[in-house]
């Protein structure tokens, strides 16, 4: 299962040293090109390869963590396949939606699988890897195997994914100004 970063920031490399802990290939790709993530590739080791942003859909799964502004420039320029999965880990921020899910303006601009997850958590809150069993990641979709996919890869990771079903009611949920982004819910026992 190759894992794809369209964005390589905070949200990308904290994920990616729990990928690669567990023994996950990824690819990155940034707005500047695959030549400057030259160093940060390196440091993930010979499981990790740079791309331009357009060869990102070389992988199965790929998790979207640019800014909510760069959002719609990125995915105009990536072509994904129905059984590809886009991960969602954006927050809008102070952007105005006017009461749209953000996840469902997302899964208009793909054709993929578009789940919702990794955004309700700060990466500080899951820096340390291997995670401990304890981290609840909340993940919504509308396609169940999509969503089982990547919960059995957050259970992998040693994450708790919580399935709040779909985009239109999880999403809401966990979407910025939903009641779920920004905590820290952690399962003890
Ligand atoms: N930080 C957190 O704790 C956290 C937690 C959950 C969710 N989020 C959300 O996740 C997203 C990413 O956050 P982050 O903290 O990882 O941000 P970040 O550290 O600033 O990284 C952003 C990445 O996006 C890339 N990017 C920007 N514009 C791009 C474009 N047009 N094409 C391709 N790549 C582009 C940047 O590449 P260049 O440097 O080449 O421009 C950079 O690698 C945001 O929506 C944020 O709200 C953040």
């Amino acid at each position: 299962m190759l894992i794809g970063f369209i964005g390589a920031g905070n949200v990308a490399q904290t994920f990616a040293r729990h990928l690669t802990h567990a023994g996950y290939k990824k690819l990155f790709s940034n707005s500047r090109g695959k030549e400057s993530l030259k160093l940060t590739v390196h440091s993930f080791g010979e499981l990790a390869h740079a791309v331009d942003l357009e060869d990102i859909s070389r992988a199965d799964i790929i998790i979207l963590c640019v800014p909510w502004t760069e959002v719609t420039n990125v995915l105009s320029k990536i072509k994904l396949r129905p059984d590809q999965i886009l991960v969602d880990a954006t927050n809008f921020l102070r952007a105005n939606l006017e009461g749209r899910v953000s996840s469902l303006i997302v899964k208009d601009l793909v054709n993929a699988k578009v789940i919702k997850a990794l955004n309700t958590v700060h990466m500080e809150w899951i820096k340390d890897v291997p995670a401990k069993n304890e981290n609840v990641l909340f993940i919504s979709g509308d396609d169940q195997a999509a969503e089982n996919t990547f919960s059995s890869i957050l259970k992998d990771l040693k994450f708790i994914p919580v399935d709040l079903g779909s985009l239109e009611s999880g999403g809401k949920l966990q979407q910025f100004d939903g009641p779920l982004a920004g905590l820290n819910l952690i399962q003890k026992g």
